[in-house]
């Protein structure tokens, strides 16, 4: 065994990964229990949501007179649907994201509309997050926002629920492309997606999960304006 040879390979392996800044790399979809083993009160919240029980809408014979009026057939499986799933599920075709005949344990973590549907695929910032609870204990220095934006969270909400929720013919949103929701406000004018409205709900009633006061881990970075306005509503997050 030459240990000089495997040193040095291991230099220019540690080389190589120092050389591939992070805003190159492409994030996975790590699913929700990552996101959950930290941010439990948020993961609670979140799984009595309409969107945690996106994917069992597509089940045939469940909200049979809501797809009636959609004009689609209610005995119909729509789980197995490429024309549907993309909007039930999490990261659809993408690494780590849900894929169509995926084994049923692997599935639990992505189906519905789970935490990176609208946080971004999480498999750079997770980690960033972890070092940045670390940093902030063992030197009470928070760290800066623009990480996060490099490790490819997202916070253009607007943008995120628009994919899904304006995404149908006759859309005023540019980037409406098939496949199509049919649950359109012609169908029914509960329908229409009002952003500023779904987005400030205080409470256990809002659509993604309850808010909790963050605790200042991060600091500085282009966050929307809305920010500000969630948190001032925000709960104090129970002790564990
Ligand atoms: C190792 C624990 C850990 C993991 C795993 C983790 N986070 Fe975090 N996250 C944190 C901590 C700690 C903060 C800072 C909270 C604070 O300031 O109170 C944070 C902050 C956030 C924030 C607010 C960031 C900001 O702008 O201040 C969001 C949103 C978030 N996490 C979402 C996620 C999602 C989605 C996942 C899964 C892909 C995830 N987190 C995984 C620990 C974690
Ligand atoms: C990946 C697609 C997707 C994204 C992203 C998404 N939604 Fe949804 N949303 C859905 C689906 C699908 C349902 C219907 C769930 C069901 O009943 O099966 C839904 C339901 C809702 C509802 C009605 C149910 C309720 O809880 O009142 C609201 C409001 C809503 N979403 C708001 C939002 C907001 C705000 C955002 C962005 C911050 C967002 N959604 C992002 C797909 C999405
Ligand atoms: C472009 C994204 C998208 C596609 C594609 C999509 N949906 Fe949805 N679906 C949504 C959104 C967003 C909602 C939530 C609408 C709301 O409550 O405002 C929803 C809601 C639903 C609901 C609940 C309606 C209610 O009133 O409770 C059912 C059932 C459903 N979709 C089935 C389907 C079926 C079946 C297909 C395929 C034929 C499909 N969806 C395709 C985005 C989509
Ligand atoms: C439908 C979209 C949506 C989903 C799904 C979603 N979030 Fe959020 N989340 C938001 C929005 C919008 C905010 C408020 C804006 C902000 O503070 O950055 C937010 C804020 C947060 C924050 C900051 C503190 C707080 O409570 O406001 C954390 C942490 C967080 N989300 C974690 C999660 C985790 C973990 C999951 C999955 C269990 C999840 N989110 C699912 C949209 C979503």
């Amino acid at each position: 065994m030459n240990i000089k040879l495997l040193v040095i390979g291991g230099w220019l392996l540690a080389a190589i990964s120092f050389a591939t800044p992070v805003g190159a790399q492409t994030p996975e979809y790590t699913g929700n229990r990552v996101c959950t083993k930290c941010h439990f009160s948020q993961g609670d919240a979140w799984r009595t949501s309409a969107h945690a029980k996106a994917f069992d809408s597509l089940k045939p014979n469940v909200k049979t007179a809501a797809k009636t009026k959609a004009g689609l057939d209610p005995a119909k499986d729509y789980s197995v649907d490429q024309n549907c799933v993309a909007c039930h599920v999490t990261g659809h075709g993408e690494i780590g994201g849900y894929k169509t005949g995926m084994n049923p344990d692997d599935a639990k973590l992505v189906v519905g509309v789970s935490c990176e549907s609208c946080h971004g695929a999480g498999s750079i910032y997770r980690k960033a997050h972890g070092e940045a609870v670390d940093k902030l204990k063992s030197s009470g220095i928070a760290t800066d926002r623009q990480l996060l934006v490099e490790a490819k969270q997202n916070f253009d909400y607007e943008k995120a629920c628009a994919r899904c929720h304006l995404n149908y013919q006759g859309s005023k949103w540019a980037g409406a492309k098939p496949p199509y929701t049919p649950f359109t406000p012609a169908v029914d004018p509960k329908y229409q997606f009002d952003f500023d409205k779904a987005v400030r709900v205080v409470g256990d009633k809002n659509p993604a999960h309850t808010h909790y006061k963050l605790r200042g881990v991060f600091k500085g970075g282009t966050v929307p304006a809305i920010r500000a306005e969630i948190q001032q509503n925000a709960l104090e997050e129970p002790e564990e």
